[in-house]
């Protein structure tokens, strides 16, 4: 999160940027609008639906951008994690008006690995090892500075206190359930189910040269 915070200094309106973390693959499946990232998934969760629109920092949409989802299983492990295909993980891609969806699992928190020197850290901090419930992505479309983010699950109980600090006020999502049989019909979604609707918003990539010029003088400050 330093990296981050030292690398990544936020735009205003741009979604924030945080960790990236360790369980990022390359090469996911690439999915159109409306995708199941659900597909062979081995565990079942709680079904959600999450939609909504990348935008530039003036709110026009940005067309044909592209959102690579990663997020942990059920039981809070991720697919490289063990041996196996990938689950729960996919490029999707938003359409030409700058609109995505997919249907997935809520998020559900987990613990960091703790078998190995990072478990010996966060025990000498006497903190515990839990982060709170995330999705990941990383959002890029041409022209724009590609945003390395997740979407967090308002009302988690470690919200307060995730183990790698990477919570952000503005990635705070509303998972909100939806009891309509018409609109479930209409998405494809058993009912009832979950729904977040959640906008990125990309900064150009103009800002990135500019704010690197003036990097070596903050450095010096
Ligand atoms: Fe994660």
């Amino acid at each position: 999160m330093m990296i981050v915070a030292l690398n990544h200094k936020t735009v205003p309106g741009a979604t924030e940027a945080t960790v990236l973390g360790p369980f990022f693959a390359h090469g996911a499946k690439e999915y159109e609008y409306g995708a199941d990232l659900r597909e062979g998934a081995s565990m079942k969760g709680e079904d959600v639906y999450v939609s909504g629109r990348v935008l530039s920092l003036d709110g026009k949409p940005v067309p044909n951008a592209l959102l690579d989802i990663w997020q942990a299983k059920a039981d809070g492990i991720y697919d490289v994690q063990t041996e196996g295909e990938f689950e729960l993980r996919g490029r999707v891609k938003a359409n030409a008006k700058g609109d995505y969806a997919f249907k997935s699992y809520k998020p559900k928190f987990y613990s960091v690995p703790i078998d190995g020197p990072v478990g010996d850290l966060i025990r000498a901090t006497g903190n515990h090892h839990m982060r709170p419930a995330h999705m990941h992505a990383i959002v890029s479309a041409p022209g724009y500075q590609p945003v390395i983010t997740h979407v967090f699950v308002e009302g988690d109980p470690y919200l307060d206190g995730d183990a790698v600090f990477a919570v952000k006020d503005s990635l705070i999502g509303k998972y909100r359930k939806v009891d309509d049989p018409a609109e479930a019909k209409r998405l494809g979604m058993p009912n009832p189910f979950i729904r977040l609707d959640w906008d990125f918003r990309l900064a150009p990539d103009a800002g990135v040269k500019a704010r690197k010029a003036i990097a070596p003088s903050d450095a010096v400050a």
